[in-house]
């Protein structure tokens, strides 16, 4: 099995070439072992795609929901697009991303006059969202390769990097945040090895992050969650960097589950722990992480039964014993303390509210 599309034109999410009202989707859920392209007929679609994880990755969340609100302005208008608007923004509580492509659109169509066309209107800025996604993730690409190169000049062999959940090509457009500055220092011909968290319970690590390293020929070797600290004590790991679902003013990230411990540990062995993030992702709303960013929880299911394949079926099994209470917290947030660096399109800087403002000094006055 092999993805169709090359790595310059690899998307996660297009319209059809063949039916304008068709948007379509790879489904996540069948990664690595079937490349399967849904389609999204109406904005409903869209919807349960979200929700039941077709795709997933703050900046394709993003994505979808706007695609969704083209599917629902064609189909009904203004008075469909608000029914949308407000169902797709109730779907994933913790990635911004949504949040902040929706009010996009919507300040599209607010721009609009009452006899414009709606649908060219929403295409136009779901198109526009997914080719800036793409240039955002290049220049997050570029400032962290900044970072690699100097590791590759200090050191022999391989600059190893550890990674968690999916933060790559698969959770955006293409290239990813957390995977651009690999796949771009690969490119350049720089040594790179990346350990990838499995990422329980949904293993976006085991199941869609080395997935793509290996379309890409990236070296990788896959480990379970609780090794990353074990590998820092003993010099395997240059450097971290994750991905986030929504990034404070100051410089808290919240990102998938599990991401805290990484961090801790680097801190404590002195690894270099990096976010990588489309400036989509920051909330300038919020300072405060821990308490304002809410944490969405998910079925139960996902952590006491396991999902793989058998034979060329998809199987489940419980693992656990049947009643056992389960919890399922999929994000936890890590305080910018612990951040070494953000890495953004327009360059790297502190985990904090004056680091970030240097980048961004439009939003200085927010908050
Ligand atoms: O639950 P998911 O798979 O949507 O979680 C995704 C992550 O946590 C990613 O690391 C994050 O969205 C950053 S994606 C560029």
């Amino acid at each position: 099995m092999s993805n169709p599309r090359s790595d310059e034109t690899f998307r996660t999410i297009w319209l059809s070439p063949d039916n304008p009202a068709v948007v379509q989707i790879i489904d996540q859920r069948r990664l690595p072992h079937e490349y399967r392209v849904h389609d999204l007929h109406r904005w409903e679609d869209g919807l349960a795609a979200i929700d039941e994880m077709y795709v997933r990755g703050a900046p394709l969340i993003g994505a979808t929901a706007a695609w969704s609100l083209y599917l629902a302005a064609s189909a009904g208008g203004r008075a469909e697009f608000a029914k949308a608007a407000a169902a797709l923004s109730a779907s994933r509580p913790t990635a911004v991303n949504l949040r902040w492509a929706i009010d996009r659109v919507q300040a599209r169509l607010a721009a609009l006059a009452a006899d414009g066309n709606i649908v060219a209107a929403t295409r136009d800025e779901a198109e526009a969202i997914c080719d800036e996604d793409v240039e955002i993730s290049l220049g997050i690409g570029r400032h962290g390769l900044d970072l690699i190169r100097e590791i590759a000049q200090r050191k022999d062999g391989p600059v190893n990097i550890l990674t968690h959940c999916n933060a790559g090509a698969l959770a955006t457009i293409n290239w990813g945040t957390a995977t651009a500055p690999v796949y771009l220092a690969q490119r350049e011909g720089i040594d790179v090895h990346v350990w990838v968290d499995e990422t329980r319970p949904r293993n976006q690590g085991s199941q869609l992050t080395a997935w793509e390293l290996g379309q890409r020929g990236v070296a990788h070797t896959l480990i379970v969650d609780n090794a990353g600290g074990h590998l820092m004590q003993h010099g395997k790991v240059d450097l971290v960097i994750t991905g986030t679902d929504r990034t404070t003013r100051s410089g808290d990230v919240a990102n998938k589950i599990g991401t805290y411990l990484k961090a801790l540990a680097a801190h404590d062995n002195g690894v270099p722990f990096y976010v990588a993030l489309p400036s989509t992702t920051i909330d300038w709303n919020i300072r405060d992480g821990v308490r304002e960013i809410p944490i969405e929880q998910r079925d139960p299911r996902e952590v006491s039964h396991v999902q793989g394949e058998l034979n060329g079926t998809t199987v489940s099994v419980n693992t656990t014993a049947n009643n056992t209470p389960v919890s399922n917290y999929a994000f936890d947030v890590t305080p910018a303390r612990l951040v070494t660096g953000l890495i953004t399109e327009r360059g790297v800087c502190a985990a904090s509210e004056q680091g970030l403002l240097a980048l961004f000094p439009e939003h200085a006055e927010q908050a």
